[in-house]
């Protein structure tokens, strides 16, 4: 193999040509629709040099499309997933109608927590920012029920047992007590799946609402709930440093 020639597997090339999702190109290729340099393949893990070979489906030649990076505010009751839910739900594919490229977001949030989401179509940077060896911080503006004793703060700083193990924030403060409740700040670097409101139910305090501000150096900010806006150049570099993807 030539030095620095990076090869692509044909089912993730077509994915990132917006093609379809990877399952879904498995399919075009077992069913024989995909050429690599006018030759049919039918094997989905086949290798192909982006520089050099010509890939084409049903006959057409397919390219890459640029990477995008977009902030969502997902507002509450969407659910993190693409096209109809089943149940009728609204889903964030709705918030994000009028981009042309196929994103995925690099995270989830709960049906009824809100906040920021990362969606891109830039498929290694989506598995870092998820990718608990990256440790990439996620921040929350949680309000909890009842009022949080500094001696609980003290227990949450050190982490707790939770039914699938060990969970410490990076960080956690009280923001304000809102009558008898109160809103905290957590940072985690852990995805796991309903973390915050496990965590802070170990506590004895219940999730009233829960919006996620930060991931990584990139900021919800002014953002309105179901808007989105394209990160900056600088930003995707950051974001990117955050996740060893860049020195
Ligand atoms: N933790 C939760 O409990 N829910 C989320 O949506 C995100 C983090």
């Amino acid at each position: 193999m030539e030095r620095g020639k990076v090869l692509v597997r044909l089912n993730a090339f077509l994915s990132m040509c917006g093609i379809a999702s990877r399952r879904k190109a498995d399919q075009l290729i077992l069913e024989g629709r995909v050429k690599v340099n006018g030759i049919t393949v039918r094997e989905f893990g086949w290798r192909i040099d982006p520089q050099k070979d010509v890939v084409e489906v049903d006959g057409k030649p397919v390219k890459p499309q640029r990477y995008r990076y977009i902030a969502l505010y997902k507002p509450c009751c969407y659910l993190t997933a693409l096209g109809k839910s089943q149940d009728g739900k609204k889903t964030i594919q709705e918030l994000i109608k009028d981009i042309p490229e196929r994103l995925y977001p690099a995270g989830r949030l709960d049906y009824n927590a809100e906040g920021l989401l990362i969606l891109t179509n830039d498929g290694q940077l989506a598995n870092r920012i998820m990718h608990p060896r990256y440790k990439l911080p996620k921040t929350y503006q949680v309000l909890v029920k009842g009022k949080v004793s500094a001696k609980t703060l003290e227990s949450m700083k050190r982490g707790a047992y939770l039914e699938d193990g060990f969970a410490k924030p990076v960080s956690v403060r009280i923001l304000r007590y809102e009558k008898d409740n109160t809103l905290l700040e957590i940072v985690f670097t852990e995805g796991r799946k309903h973390i915050v409101k496990r965590f802070t139910a170990h506590f004895g305090h219940k999730v009233l609402k829960l919006k996620r501000t930060a991931i990584g150096p990139i900021k919800l900010g002014k953002l309105s709930p179901g808007k989105w806006r394209e990160l900056s150049k600088e930003e995707v570099i950051a974001l990117k440093k955050a996740v060893k993807m860049l020195n």
